[in-house]
């Protein structure tokens, strides 16, 4: 594969890059064991399953007004996507909490990026289950940049992808998981074809996601429509609380398994997640929308009263 561009130059170049707002790898600290290092110091066994297998989960979390946003929901996220991979989670939220906020002491003031990753730990190269093996817990820090208004504003472009939304277990749809190849595969395709974001279908061709965040349409009418849990979808925090504040809005909220068609009838469309909030969609598949159209700026403007920023 050649080096991958988009319209504004090569990837993690330019506008791109600050619409992607985890901090610089160079600039973040690492949690491991109870050290805290440089992240680029930070070391684990080879042999761990996170690296042999994909054997992991995560959580994104960032901070508003300094505090962590909605934390008790990353930790029971965290605590569902463990259970559903079978990975114990050993410690209390209090004790996470605690080297969350070890961790958030060494980094600089302002607003932080918080990352907690959770592999099946050091063991054989064997899937067999094995009762000696505990799990690594990492917890990754960094000054937190949020996406720039005017960026924002413009909106990105998004194409939908032929990589289908892939979940370990259809059964047990919404698990964070580390195994992130399809969402990752499903970006280049966008890059390589011009777009800032990838939409994924499912494999029966309804409307999924972003590749690492929740899609919502408007469609005629001021309705707010996203694919529901049953569309493989990862449980959004930032979608359940946009969700929350459109009912509260009076919005008619439609939650279902959307087929790819309605993309064409959306006047509005826009991306949500923990890093980026609400970022609006100023094309898809090559149609223009509104952006931010009223609908997504009305929303905006309650997530920031919420929040105090995006
Ligand atoms: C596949 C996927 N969907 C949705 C989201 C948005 O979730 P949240 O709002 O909890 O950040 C993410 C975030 O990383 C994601 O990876």
């Amino acid at each position: 594969m050649g080096v991958l561009r988009n319209r504004a130059g090569t990837l993690l170049s330019g506008p791109e890059r600050s619409a992607m707002p985890p901090p610089c790898v160079s600039d973040m600290l690492a949690w491991v064991g109870g050290s805290i290092l440089p992240l680029r110091e930070a070391r684990i066994p080879v042999n761990d399953h996170g690296l042999l297998y994909g054997d992991s989960l995560y959580e994104a979390m960032r901070t508003f007004r300094g505090g962590l946003f909605r934390l008790s929901d990353h930790f029971r996220r965290l605590r569902t996507t463990a259970r559903g991979l079978r990975i114990p989670v050993e410690w209390s939220d209090s004790q996470l909490e605690g080297w969350v906020e070890d961790l958030r002491r060494h980094l600089p003031a302002g607003e932080h990026y918080i990352r907690l990753l959770l592999t099946r730990g050091p063991g054989e190269f064997s899937y067999a289950p094995d009762p000696l093996q505990h799990p690594t817990l990492m917890i990754f820090g960094g000054p937190f940049q949020a996406t720039p208004r005017e960026i924002l504003e413009k909106g990105l472009t998004a194409v939908t992808v032929g990589v289908p939304r892939s979940v370990p277990n259809p059964r047990m749809p919404g698990l964070k998981t580390g195994n992130l190849l399809n969402s990752r595969l499903a970006f280049f395709e966008a890059v390589e074809r011009g777009a800032d974001e990838a939409l994924l279908l499912t494999r029966s061709g309804h409307l999924a996601e972003g590749a690492s965040s929740n899609l919502f349409l408007i469609l005629p009418g001021e309705v707010l429509a996203t694919p529901s849990l049953e569309s493989e979808i990862l449980e959004g925090v930032t979608r359940t609380v946009l969700l929350d504040l459109a009912r509260d809005m009076g919005l008619v909220v439609r939650e279902e398994e959307l087929p790819a068609v309605c993309l064409a009838q959306a006047e509005e469309a826009f991306l949500s997640s923990t890093t980026r909030s609400v970022a609006p969609l100023r094309s898809i598949d090559g149609r223009e929308l509104g952006c931010p159209g009223p609908v997504t700026r009305r929303l905006m403007d309650e997530f920031i009263r919420l929040t105090g920023g995006l």
